[in-house]
């Protein structure tokens, strides 16, 4: 895929500056911003006409494309509502109306007027990489199993107004702003290939991919005949029943001093669930190919932290395994022993996310972390608690808990606190083993969180359970979250 450019600019008069569409917005009543007035000037009053016809008032959301004038080849006005209101909402608005707008066009470049934007609860740097993040996001196209597809828009470059800011400042909001679309649009390519496309040996060739030419970026890759000897019983019973073999992919990501603390992402890489013995039913078994969510997000954020080469280090673990039934495949009842020493007992083989991820979490501790945050489509039950519009944060400290809502809540990729009592503990109780992989009809969400919660030994650990957002069902397709989230967690923490 070509990469969208952005360039932040200082313009004096948007009627002596060239473009192919220049975006000029409109406020509620027909009031004109500055770039619009000085175009209308130029036109002899052809804006003002256009809009005193009716048919665009200014608006959130409305657009109307108009011939050009002069250098400017199109003239896209933009509803913005009433400029007093307009806030973070009304700009995301303002953004997919202008996508949408440019997408049936054939102009490869526009210019955005945004200096009169002033965003109530935001500043002009959120603004722009908010709109450089929109605007990657919409270029993406999935074309990697389809024989024709969808032609690819013709934007290629987006010229945005610096405005107050100064034109370094401005250009440092929209290259954030493109890393974390990147970052959003790998995750959900990965997420989108098939099954049988992306399997554990793709996702662990994939990360050597990801890390050609990247110096800071190391791969590791552990098959399971070392997995075995690790003693990660747990994680190998998940892929007991595939022919695909397991893989623990470890992408290191050096930007910080050696001597500074990893923060470690972990993620859940089942790249099909069959439900395995405990087998799913039909509905929508397909979706279960966006079980690697979790492993597509610690992809995407690694991408986003080295395009944006934060100086800090970064360890992303993925825990890939394919779950499927057969002769080998284990059964419920079972009794497996996990690398820190615990036996579960498998009661459902459905319940596999926290059997891959409780050995890949002991794993973690290696790296003497700052933090752990292990995420995850980890329960049908969360989808039923949240639905689709917040993940599930689960955390053993508050203020790590407190980062990633705020995170969520400024990257609009958000998050809602769970508890993790100790009240919920005693469901996973086993006659046969240390402990249950299922905790029984209620909290479901709650109960594979306190399952994960055994195996974090002593470092701050977080887990978002992203079974509800990671996907959309109608129109299917993966979403590339909680990447937003993560990527602005690790910015602020770069600081
Ligand atoms: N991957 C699923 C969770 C899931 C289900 C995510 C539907 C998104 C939509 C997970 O492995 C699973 O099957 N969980 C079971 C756990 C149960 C057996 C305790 C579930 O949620 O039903
Ligand atoms: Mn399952
Ligand atoms: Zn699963």
């Amino acid at each position: 895929m070509s990469k969208l450019t952005f360039t932040a600019r200082k313009i004096k008069d948007a009627a002596q500056a060239r473009s192919q569409c220049a975006i000029l917005p409109v406020f509620g009543k027909k009031a004109l911003s500055t770039a619009a007035q000085q175009v209308d000037k130029a036109c002899d009053g052809a804006v003002s006409a256009a809009i005193d016809l009716g048919d665009f008032s200014g608006k959130s959301g409305q657009t109307c494309m108009l011939p050009g004038v002069g250098g400017n080849k199109r003239l896209l006005l933009v509803g913005c509502g009433d400029k007093s209101k307009f806030d973070r909402a009304a700009a995301r608005e303002l953004a997919k109306a202008i996508s949408k707008a440019l997408a049936s066009c054939e102009a490869s470049e526009a210019t955005v007027y945004c200096s009169d934007l002033e965003v109530k609860d935001g500043d002009p740097q959120w603004l722009l990489a908010w709109l450089a993040r929109h605007f990657t996001c919409t270029a993406y196209r999935y074309t990697e199993t389809v024989s024709k597809p969808k032609p690819a828009q013709k934007l290629a470059r987006v010229v945005l107004e610096a405005g107050s800011l100064s034109t370094g400042a401005a250009q440092k909001a929209l290259d954030q702003g493109l890393a974390v679309g990147l970052g959003i649009n790998e995750a959900r390519n990965l997420a989108n290939l098939p099954g049988n496309i992306c399997t554990p040996s793709y996702l662990a060739q994939h990360a050597r991919k990801l890390a050609r030419g990247e110096p800071r970026l190391n791969v590791s890759i552990l098959e399971e005949k070392k997995m075995k000897e690790l003693g990660m019983g747990s994680l190998l019973s998940v892929s007991a029943g595939s022919d695909q073999p397991a893989k623990l992919v470890i992408m290191h990501y050096k930007g910080g001093k050696s001597a500074q603390k990893p923060y470690v992402l972990v993620g859940k890489g089942i790249t099909f669930d069959s439900g395995g013995i405990s087998i799913k039913p039909g509905a929508k078994m397909d979706e279960m190919k966006f079980d690697m969510g979790g492993a597509a997000s610690v992809f995407g954020t690694l991408r986003t932290v080295t395009e944006l080469g934060l100086p800090i280090n970064v360890v992303g673990i993925v825990a890939a395994a394919e779950n499927m039934p057969s002769g080998g495949a284990t059964k419920p009842g079972d009794v497996v022993t996990s690398m820190a020493g615990k036996t579960i007992e498998v009661l459902n083989t459905d319940a596999e996310g926290r059997l891959v991820l409780c050995d890949a979490l002991t794993y973690a501790g290696r790296f003497k972390p700052q933090v752990v945050i292990d995420i995850a489509t980890l329960t049908g039950a969360c989808v039923v608690a949240l639905g689709a519009h917040a993940s599930g944060l689960y955390a053993n400290d508050d203020k790590l808990a407190e980062a990633l809502l705020a995170a969520g809540t400024e990257s609009h990729d958000r998050a809602w606190r769970m508890p993790l009592w100790d009240d919920y503990q005693k469901q996973l109780d086993s006659n046969f083993a240390d402990i249950a992989n299922i905790g029984g009809p209620g909290g479901g969400s709650i109960t594979a969180a306190c399952f994960l919660s055994r195996f974090t030994g002593d470092y701050h650990w977080a887990h978002l359970d992203i079974a509800g957002s990671a996907w959309d069902s109608a129109p299917k397709g993966a979403t590339g979250r909680p990447v937003g989230l993560l990527s602005q967690y690790l910015i602020e923490q770069a600081g």
